[in-house]
C-alpha cells in the first residue's frame, strides 16, 4: 500500500514536530509540515494530492478554518483534523455544504487521540510501534527522570524489553515500546533515519534495565561479533551510559557490577596491543570529543604508552584502563565541555569564572574517592585519578604537587591526557613533531621526559609521513 501523505500545520514548531513524529511512528505515511494556514494553502494550490490535513485551529498567518474554506471552495476532498485549545461551535463554523470530513482533537492531546482520529479519517489501523501510551506520557512529567541511552548502543544489544522513550523536549517524553514488546532492528533503523541519537529510559526502570543490559552485554556473543574498533566503540558507549546512570542514580550494586564488566572488557581489548597509529586513525573519524570519546581514547593512549615503555604487564594495564575510564566520571556533559577552558585558566592563575568551576576542581578527588570503595578497582588507580590534573611545574590541582612527588603512572597519564586534548583540539590533524617540540620544556624533568619520548617513538611512522 502506498504511503499516506499528510500535511501537518501548526505555528508552534514543537507541537508540529510532535504530531508529525506520532504520525510517522504509527502509520505508513509521509508528513509535510507548514507553520501557517497560508503556507499550507499555497502548497495545496500546487499539489492537492494529500490524504489528510492535521491543522492547528488558531494561527497568526492564516488559521485552520481558512484551509477548510479553501478545500470547500475548491471542492477538494481531503479529510481534516483540527487541533483546538478552545470550545468550538462546530455547526456554526462548518456551516454550509460540507464536502470535507472534519474531526476535532482537543489540546493538550495524547498520542492515542491523534492515532485514533487518524485511523478513523484514513480508515486504516495504526500498524506500528508507537503504542497508545497513557495520556501522562505525552504531557508534563516533572517527577519522572529520564536517562539517555545511545541509539548506537541499542543497536549493539538489539533487543531490550525495558520501556524506551523518545524525548520531544525537556518535559515531554513519549513511550515507544510496551513492556513486553522488544525494540526491533526496524525501530532502530527508523530512528537512525530521523537523526535521533538517544532514546530514554525512566529512572525507576533503571535497575531493571541494568540487569537486562548486563545479561546481554555479558553474553560473549556481542564481543565475538565485533572486532577491535567497534569493541572500543562499544566501551565508549558503555562508559557514557555508566556515567549517565550514575549521575541520576548514584552507584548501586548492579551499576558497580556493570562498571566492572565494562572495565574487564576494555582491558581485554587493550591487552591485544592495538597499534596506536591504527587507533588514532579510527579516532580521527570522530567529529566531537565528548566525555566517552575522551575516556576511551585515553585507555588506548595510556596502555599504548605502557607497551612502548615496556611496563605493560596485566596489573599496569588494568590500572591505566580503570583510571582512563573513571577519571572524569564525575563530570556532567556541560562540565566536561568546560573542563579544558577552566583547567587552562587555573594554570594561568586567572580563574575563569564559571558555574562549573567548583565541580571541575572537585572531580579528581570525588572520582578517586569513588573507586577507593570498589573492591575490583586496583590500588594506585585512586592516586592516578586524584593526580590527573597536576602538572610538572606544580601549577596543577588539587594539590599543586611537582613532578618528583607524582606517581610514575600519574605522569604517564598526564602526558597521555595532554596529547588526547591536543588530538581533539586539532580534530585529529596532528603534527606530532610540533607536539613534541611544544612540550619539550614542560616535560623536561626526567619522569616526564621518558614518557614524552616514548610517545614520540610510538608515532614514529606518523611523523615520517607528516614530514
Ligand atoms: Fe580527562
Ligand atoms: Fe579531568
Amino acid at each position: 500500500m502506498a504511503k499516506k501523505k499528510i500535511i501537518v500545520v501548526d505555528d508552534f514548531n514543537e507541537i508540529r514536530e510532535l504530531v508529525a513524529f506520532i504520525l510517522e511512528a504509527s502509520f505508513s505515511c509521509e508528513t509535510v509540515q507548514f507553520s501557517s494556514g497560508n503556507k499550507a494553502i499555497a502548497e495545496l494550490k500546487k499539489n492537492p494530492f494529500y490524504d489528510l490535513i492535521i491543522s492547528d485551529w488558531n494561527m497568526p498567518d492564516g488559521n485552520g478554518i481558512e484551509i477548510f474554506k479553501f478545500l470547500k471552495d475548491q471542492k477538494i476532498q481531503i479529510p481534516m483534523a483540527f487541533l483546538t485549545g478552545e470550545e468550538i461551535d462546530q455547526n456554526e463554523t462548518l456551516s454550509g455544504q460540507v464536502n470535507v470530513e472534519v474531526k476535532f482533537i482537543p489540546k493538550p492531546f495524547s498520542n492515542t487521540q491523534i492515532i485514533s482520529t487518524v485511523e478513523s479519517l484514513l480508515a486504516v489501523p495504526s500498524p506500528t510501534t508507537l503504542q497508545s501510551a497513557p495520556h501522562t506520557d505525552a504531557t508534563t512529567q516533572s517527577q519522572v527522570e529520564y536517562i539517555p541511552v545511545r541509539l548506537q548502543l541499542l543497536g549493539y544489544i538489539k533487543e531490550i524489553t525495558t520501556p524506551l522513550y523518545i524525548k520531544i523536549n525537556n518535559e515531554k517524553y513519549i513511550r515507544l515500546t510496551q513492556d513486553e514488546s522488544s525494540f526491533t532492528e526496524e525501530t532502530l533503523k527508523k530512528y537512525q533515519a530521523k537523526n535521533v541519537t538517544s532514546l530514554y529510559i525512566q529512572s525507576q526502570a533503571a535497575e531493571e534495565f541494568i540487569t537486562e543490559y548486563k545479561k546481554r552485554t555479558l553474553a560473549t556473543k556481542i564481543w565475538n561479533e565485533i572486532d577491535e574498533m567497534p569493541a572500543s566503540q562499544f566501551i565508549k558507549l558503555n562508559t557514557e551510559l555508566l556515567r549517565d546512570l550514575s549521575n541520576k542514580l548514584g552507584w548501586s550494586e548492579s551499576l558497580i557490577g556493570l562498571a566492572a564488566d565494562n572495565l574487564t572488557k576494555a582491558l581485554q581489548i587493550v591487552s591485544t596491543h592495538p597499534k596506536l597509529s591504527h587507533v588514532l586513525r579510527q579516532f580521527q573519524k570522530i567529529e566531537h570529543f565528548g566525555f566517552a570519546e575522551h575516556s576511551s581514547l585515553l585507555v588506548m593512549l595510556t596502555c599504548g604508552l605502557a607497551f612502548q615503555l615496556e611496563i605493560a604487564d596485566e596489573p599496569t594495564l588494568r590500572k591505566l584502563t580503570f583510571a582512563s575510564l573513571l577519571h572524569d566520571m564525575q563530570l556532567t556533559d556541560d562540565e566536561f565541555e568546560n573542563q579544558n577552558k577552566i583547567v587552562k585558566s587555573i594554570h594561568s592563575g586567572n580563574y575563569f569564572e564559571s558555574r562549573d568551576l567548583k565541580s571541575v576542581l572537585a572531580h579528581p578527588a570525588k572520582a578517586a574517592e569513588l573507586c577507593r570503595h570498589w573492591d575490583f578497582c586496583p590500588g594506585v588507580v585512586d592516586t592516578i585519578i586524584f593526580q590527573h590534573h597536576e602538572t610538572p611545574d606544580g601549577q596543577g590541582f588539587p594539590t599543586g604537587k611537582k613532578s618528583s612527588e607524582l606517581h610514575s603512572l600519574s605522569c604517564l597519564f598526564i602526558v597521555a591526557e595532554d596529547f588526547a586534548n591536543y588530538f581533539a583540539e586539532s580534530f585529529g590533524n596532528i603534527d606530532m613533531a610540533y607536539f613534541l617540540k611544544s612540550r619539550a620544556d614542560i616535560y623536561a624533568d626526567r619522569e616526564f621526559n621518558v614518557i614524552l619520548k616514548a610517545l614520540g617513538e610510538s608515532f614514529k611512522a606518523q611523523i615520517q609521513t607528516a614530514s
